[in-house]
């Protein structure tokens, strides 16, 4: 199992092109799949979850290859159904094949998703979506089997209780070539779905909403492929400015989607850094030490401050001045990397979903394990301020979002190996 040791200690500089969207290709990559025509995703990241979505595509049947940053995907001949249960478990965004496959095939047969561990996953929104949409829906020992009866869905109305990302988006892809139209009442409004939106119009569906609360599908006899531009990643974005922020020094991160990494922007700016936005440009600086944030920092779905930064933002404010105050209404169990940051020399207090953080004057290397994605992220945050040497073991979590972190970081002047 790789490892990444880190030398932490030394102020960062740099210019870093930002990596495109995992949440935004993931959903997309399932949507080419639905168009049943050739496709060309451009930005798309070389990271593990994608490679686990390309094997799921060619497991249906599809034709796909990566050269550079170009994800090329031919389903016209594809005509698969089912995903295996070990390929559902290899990440959460295998559950968005569902609404591609019931959309074109009519059916389709998965299992219960993995993903990163963040506290209980449940579908019961997806299903309950499909089911008012006319799906007949089967579970045996976990096997879920969706019907659709004389191959297609019906358009409805759908309320959902919580705007979840992957619901809306499953409703999104099943109802494109579904009869008649759908509405989704309390749709998420995260980026990310603007972004499948965009590419599902460009493949000729009719969509409106996005973006908004209330999403409107009318479904289409049949969709086309096309030539796409994924988005920016917000969240990796976050990660590398958090990373300026808390070891000081100055970046401009290119290509960066300034509109969509607001929510983040605003809370960071209140640690004192000075940022300058501009066309697809964040410029960052950070001289002296962080201030601790004085309001409580809420994760709320788009566009408040989004759950997956804030692993990131905390591992800067474990050395900030003053003390710093996390609420996670999100995931149940998204503070797993807080017993890390800790053995590292943070201040941390969770309770339940309350974590607060009291900022020490430094912190020192140590060997850790990345808990997720987001969690092994913010381990490198600390590991890059803290004085010596930082071990993170089980970094196929890391690898799973970032593309080339490794490269990402010595790009901003870090030291970082992978052994
Ligand atoms: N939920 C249910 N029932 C459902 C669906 C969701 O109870 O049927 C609950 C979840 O358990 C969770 C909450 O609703 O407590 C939010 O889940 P949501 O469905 O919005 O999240 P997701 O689609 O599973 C996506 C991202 C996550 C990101 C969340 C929230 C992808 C591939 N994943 O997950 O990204 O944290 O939205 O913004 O888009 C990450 O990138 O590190 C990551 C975890």
């Amino acid at each position: 199992m790789q490892k990444f040791i880190i030398t932490g200690g030394s102020r960062l500089s740099g210019e870093l092109t930002l990596q495109g969207s995992k949440n935004s290709a993931l959903p997309i990559m399932a949507a080419a799949f639905l168009t049943g025509g050739v496709c060309t995703l451009d930005n798309c990241p070389r990271i593990t979850d994608v490679y686990s979505a390309s094997r799921i595509l060619s497991g249906l049947g599809c034709k796909c290859t990566f050269s550079g940053g170009e994800f090329r995907v031919d389903a016209s001949g594809a005509g698969g159904s089912e995903i295996s249960a070990a390929l559902m478990k290899e990440m959460r965004s295998s559950i968005m094949f569902m609404g591609a496959m019931i959309g074109r095939m009519g059916r389709c047969s998965v299992s219960v998703p993995g993903g990163c561990e963040l506290g209980p996953r449940p579908i019961d929104m997806h299903l309950s979506a499909l089911r008012k949409m006319g799906a007949v829906i089967t579970d045996e020992g976990g096997r879920i089997t969706c019907k659709a009866p004389g191959g297609k869905l019906t358009g409805a109305k759908i309320n959902l209780p919580f705007p979840s990302v992957g619901a809306t988006e499953n409703i999104i892809l099943s109802a494109a070539t579904a009869e008649g139209e759908t509405y989704i009442n309390n749709a998420a409004r995260e980026p990310e779905i603007c972004d499948l939106c965009g590419f599902l119009r460009r493949c000729g569906a009719d969509i409106r909403g996005d973006g908004e609360s209330t999403v409107v599908i009318k479904g289409v006899k049949r969709l086309n492929g096309c030539d796409y531009t994924i988005m920016p990643d917000r969240i990796a974005g976050a990660t590398y400015l958090s990373m300026t922020a808390s070891a000081g020094g100055e970046m401009i991160l290119k290509n960066a989607c300034t509109e969509a990494m607001e929510p983040f922007l605003s809370v960071l700016e209140q640690t004192g850094c000075r940022i300058i936005t501009g066309n697809d440009r964040i410029y960052l600086r950070c001289g002296a030490r962080l201030k601790g944030i004085h309001d409580r920092i809420r994760t709320m779905p788009h566009p408040g401050f989004p759950t997956d930064a804030q692993a990131v933002l905390m591992a800067a404010l474990v050395t900030a001045e003053g003390t710093s105050v996390f609420e996670e209404n999100i995931f149940d169990c998204r503070y797993r990397h807080t017993d890390a940051l800790r053995k590292m020399g943070a201040d941390i207090e969770v309770l339940g979903k309350v974590a607060v953080v009291r900022g020490v004057k430094s912190l020192s290397g140590a060997v850790v394990t990345a808990t997720d994605l987001r969690g092994g992220a913010a381990m490198a945050v600390a590991g890059l301020k803290a004085a010596g040497e930082t071990v993170i073991t089980d970094i196929s979590h890391i690898d799973r979002g970032y593309e080339n972190f490794e490269g990402a970081v010595e790009c901003l002047g870090g030291k970082i190996k992978r052994v």
